[in-house]
């Protein structure tokens, strides 16, 4: 039987949080196995969509290999690339375009939300600011999964719309022309949406409550002292059920671990001591990997060097399809 492929795109518009790896670095590096093929890549053509700062675009995306590699992807086991040095991407994202309805890029979430903000401000034209990038990324995002027959999408839940208007266009397509492509499956996890932040809210770059990832030990230790609590005295018993600080203990122990800080909070742990316990818990994890993003930061050289092996390794796969997928829509040689 071919192996599942398992393919999933990080936007690179910004510095990686606490958030980020619980619910997608860490999972997508233990899911690297023998049993699957995996496919990890910097989707930087996606970063330009929102984020018109060079600088930024090309920092995030340095850092976010970085990140990566610090926490032990190995490129020489899932396939580790960038988008852009991908091209046979960007001539497919123009196919698929040709074989997508207008009218199903009008229902993308992300189109809506931003119709609905110009409504709201009063906005004549309700499309007043809306790039045709913004408009039509979820067929860019097709093109992604499409390029390499992703079976399996690990996403968040907010992506799932795209995974399906993914397998839309790749069944207009085969059905218009010829069977290449394979229908993708989004695969949602319960750890993805559920990491809180500072203040107990999900943990997001746009509630401004993040923990960046490798933030140096004292200024880790810092934000996790900002960390919200109730004002129970220590002594009082306390509930484990709606504590940030608890449940964020629980994305980094093991469950004897959890156990014996459920107990911990049924005496009546002080927050205090809380906080400096969560702080070494996620300190032990997350020092060795610093160490590393940091030697790797100071190489963007080598990291330049890991990514184009990446596409060399893959381009002869996107360059067999896409050679294909023209010549089921006519473009051939005379
Ligand atoms: N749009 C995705 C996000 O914001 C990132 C992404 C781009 C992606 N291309 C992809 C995810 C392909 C999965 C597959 O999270």
């Amino acid at each position: 039987m071919k192996k599942q492929r398992i393919l999933t795109g990080i936007t690179t518009t910004g510095t990686p949080h606490l958030g980020n790896y619980v619910g997608a670095i860490r999972p997508a590096i233990s899911a690297v196995s023998n049993d699957s093929e995996s496919f990890y890549f910097l989707a930087d053509y996606h970063g330009i969509i929102k984020c018109h700062e060079p600088d930024r675009i090309h920092r995030s995306t340095l850092e976010i290999a970085a990140t990566w590699l610090a926490c032990g992807l190995d490129p020489a086991k899932a396939h580790f690339y960038r988008q852009s040095d991908v091209p046979e991407i960007m001539e497919l994202t123009w196919i698929l375009n040709c074989m997508c309805t207008k009218g199903l890029m009008n229902r993308g979430h992300a189109y809506k939300a931003s119709v609905a903000e110009n409504e709201a401000k009063g906005q004549a034209d309700l499309d007043h600011g809306i790039t045709m990038g913004l408009f039509s990324y979820p067929v860019l995002m097709t093109a992604d999964i499409l390029m390499f027959n992703a079976n399996k999408v690990p996403v968040g839940k907010d992506q799932i719309q795209h995974i399906e208007m993914a397998r839309d266009i790749a069944q207009k397509f085969n059905h218009t022309f010829s069977q290449l492509f394979t229908l993708p499956e989004a695969v949602v996890s319960e750890e993805t949406e559920l990491l809180q932040g500072l203040d107990g809210r999900k943990m997001s770059k746009s509630y401004n409550n993040t923990i960046p990832l490798f933030e140096p030990e004292k200024k880790l230790r810092k934000l996790i002292m900002k960390i919200q609590t109730n004002s129970q005295e220590p002594g009082e018993p306390k509930s484990t059920e709606d504590s940030t600080l608890y449940h964020l203990y629980k994305a980094f122990a093991t469950e004897q671990e959890v156990k014996a800080i459920e107990q911990r909070y049924a005496e009546g742990i002080a927050w205090g001591e809380m906080k400096q316990v969560l702080f070494e818990k996620i300190n032990a994890e997350v020092a060795p990997m610093r160490e590393k993003y940091e030697q790797l930061m100071a190489q963007p050289e080598y990291i330049e060097a890991v990514l184009q092996a990446g596409a060399d390794r893959i381009r002869p796969m996107s360059q067999a399809l896409l050679a294909e997928v023209r010549n089921a829509v006519g473009i051939r040689k005379l």
